[in-house]
């Protein structure tokens, strides 16, 4: 896979710090603002990225790569996902896909007119860890509770409180706890358990975002909470209650770092499945993978698993009288 980038940010540079872990991909290109053309200079040097580019036509003509990574901020998704699909280029687009169900819908019907694969960056859905609690679901029996936790104290939060709106928490930008980390817990749950019966977001919202909240979905024989918040930080786990034992995740849920499995009366077992140290390792394998390969029927599940986690967000929203985007 050839792959230009879109965005030279936090996600970005880490993504070039690992990018060498991975055989078949090689980063031929990079697009940023002009206010950053320092800044992509020395990441082209650092990482031999043959040609940077402020302007996204001239990027996008560039015939020298076949992969578009989408990683600009959350409201540029669908605008720069559209524009890369309509040059011709495969996307992989960092989460959330789109601010609305609406605008993914039109990605996924331009990426089949067009016969190239567009697919969700979504850490989870790749781990190690995340197959270990598939297999496992087997022997819990039957699931009653399961709850997701990811606060986390906003380096933003301080400027939203003084007044200053950064993207993190810009209902124009697709900010706020849902779409930031909540959607982690959602892609973890739908993953695993499919579509709901009931959604409910219940926010705490501060000048027109939600700042915390608590999502709950109903599965009718068991119930989920999915808490995230950005002005409080609190214990980051995960766990899966069910009739014979417990699944506890110790850490996030786009990491999935450590697992701690309880069966019946058996001790527990502390499972480290994931394959590499960096999360983002096993997805740009599996998308260089499903590219390289043109493996349509994978793509086709990994889209209808976004298109449906998009379709809970916007049912969360609506719960909770959020208007974003
Ligand atoms: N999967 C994960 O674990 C994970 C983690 C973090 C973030 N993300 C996602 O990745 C995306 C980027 O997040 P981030 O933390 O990297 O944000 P960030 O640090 O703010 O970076 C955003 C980048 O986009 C660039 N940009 C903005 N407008 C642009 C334009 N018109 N043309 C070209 N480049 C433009 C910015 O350039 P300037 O700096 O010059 O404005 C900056 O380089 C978000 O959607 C976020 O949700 C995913």
């Amino acid at each position: 896979m050839k792959l230009g980038i879109m965005g030279s940010g936090k996600i970005v540079e880490e993504f070039l710090s690992i990018v060498d872990q991975i055989e078949h991909i090689e980063v031929v290109s990079l697009l940023g603002t002009p206010r950053s053309q320092e800044k992509l200079g020395k990441l082209a040097q650092t990482y031999n990225i043959e040609q940077i580019y402020t302007d996204r036509q001239a990027f996008l003509a560039d015939d020298n790569y076949d992969t578009a990574y989408v990683a600009v901020p959350n409201h540029l998704h669908y605008e720069f996902a559209k524009a890369a699909l309509e040059a011709g280029k495969h996307v992989i687009c960092e989460k959330p896909f789109t601010l609305n169900l609406a605008q993914l819908e039109e990605l996924v019907a331009l990426s089949q007119a067009k016969g190239r694969i567009l697919i969700e960056a979504i850490t989870t859905l790749y781990l190690g860890n995340y197959q270990k609690i598939r297999e496992s679901l087997a022997d819990l029996g039957p699931v009653r509770i399961v709850s997701c936790n990811y606060s986390q104290y906003s380096s933003r939060y301080d400027a939203f409180k003084a007044g200053t709106i950064l993207p993190a928490f810009d209902p124009e930008k697709g900010g706020g706890a849902l779409m930031d980390l909540n959607i982690y817990n959602i892609h973890f749950v739908l993953g695993l358990f499919g579509r709901p019966k009931g959604v409910h977001y219940s926010a705490t919202i501060q000048t027109g975002i939600d700042t915390s909240g608590i999502l709950f979905l109903d599965y009718g024989d068991f119930k989920v909470s999915c808490i995230a918040a950005k002005d409080c930080a609190g214990p980051i786990r995960s766990s899966i209650q069910a009739e014979n034992g417990a699944i506890e995740v110790v850490g996030a849920t786009n990491t999935l770092p450590e697992l701690n499995i309880q069966l019946g009366n058996k001790q527990t077992e502390k499972i480290q499945a994931n394959q590499y140290n960096h999360r983002m390792v096993a997805e740009f394998k599996e998308f260089c993978r499903i590219i390289d390969q043109n493996d349509q029927e994978v793509a086709r599940e990994q889209i209808a698993h976004s298109l449906l986690v998009m379709e809970i967000l916007e049912a969360a929203q609506q719960s909770a009288q959020l208007e974003l985007g």
